[in-house]
């Protein structure tokens, strides 16, 4: 038989209504929105287009979205400038600093600026370090991981005592999401490049996320039957059928995976829309913490 879909666009979409909701009634008592400030440094065209989607989901849910809009050549002073006044800004309450940051900007120093309460990416070091050790709680957690979890939790599979594999250990997905899991007491491998035959670890994964960056680079034959299967990857590759000239896919061969795992995601329409709505509910928690509204 082959996998059921975990549709990651109903799953948003449930999920958004409730943020407009809760947003609505924090209007009601507060008088003000929540507030998102995002800081985009340099001319990124992939950047930019994330940061529009992020103010136009924004906008849908009734947040309200500010952008600190830097040049390429701005000094390290100047990003961290706009992190602090973010900070300081009583009608923002959750900010994003879009990475990558210009080669020359130290990441790390910037992330660091953000305070720990409006921390809605949950990149700073601090919440990294909170998510990694046991006993430490970080004020959020980083947005695709935390959609990642959600759509594993919603084939009802228990992540309990399940072996998982994570392929990749960038940053902002593999690692936090490895984090997470080893959190809800999954057994996890973390896979990379340099990773030896991946094709027999990751048989003998019940849960497989693969955030790798390359196009349909995990192969149905690899997998084990029934096996959760989350796609994080989105890879442009030629598609001379498409009005565009391209098309997205994952980092999984969805056509011949989906003939053996028991759940999986599609790309489009998966991992994705979770990314920004998970970026909406933490916006919407530090705007409730803050004003000491219950969630
Ligand atoms: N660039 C691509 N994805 C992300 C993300 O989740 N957070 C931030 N800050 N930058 C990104």
């Amino acid at each position: 038989m082959p996998a059921r879909i975990i549709d990651g666009q109903a799953v948003a979409k449930r999920i958004r209504s409730e943020i407009g909701g809760a947003a609505d009634d924090y209007v009601k008592r507060t008088g003000a929105m929540p507030g998102l400030g995002v800081v985009l440094v340099g001319d990124d065209p992939a950047s930019a287009m994330y940061v529009r989607m992020k103010r136009r989901a924004c906008e849908r849910v009734g947040i309200r979205s500010e952008a600190q809009i830097l040049p390429a050549a701005s000094t390290q002073q100047e990003v961290e400038d706009a992190v602090r006044g973010f900070n300081e800004d009583p009608a923002i309450h959750g900010i994003l600093a879009q990475l990558p940051l210009p080669d020359h900007i130290d990441e790390e120093a910037v992330l660091s600026q953000i305070s720990l309460a409006k921390d809605v990416d949950g990149i700073h070091p601090v919440n990294i370090g909170r998510l990694g050790m046991r006993g430490r709680e970080p004020s959020f957690t980083p947005a695709t991981p935390t959609g990642v979890m959600i759509l594993i939790d919603e084939t009802g599979v228990p992540v309990e005592g399940a072996q998982a594999v994570v392929i990749g250990r960038s940053n902002i997905v593999g690692l936090p999401v490895a984090l997470m899991l080893t959190n809800a007491n999954a057994t996890v491998t973390i896979c990379h490049s340099r990773s030896r035959d991946l094709p027999a670890v990751v048989k003998g994964a019940d849960i497989v996320v693969a955030a790798v960056g390359r196009a349909e680079f995990v192969k149905g034959d690899w997998l084990k039957a029934g096996a959760v299967v989350i796609d994080v990857g989105s890879n442009s590759v030629p598609d001379e059928t498409s009005e565009k000239g391209y098309r997205y896919v994952g980092d999984v061969a969805f056509e011949s995976a989906r003939q053996v795992a028991g759940y999986i995601t599609k790309v489009p329409g998966g991992v994705g829309p979770m990314t920004i709505t998970m970026l909406l509910a933490n916006t919407l928690k530090a705007a409730q913490r803050i004003a000491d509204i219950k969630q």
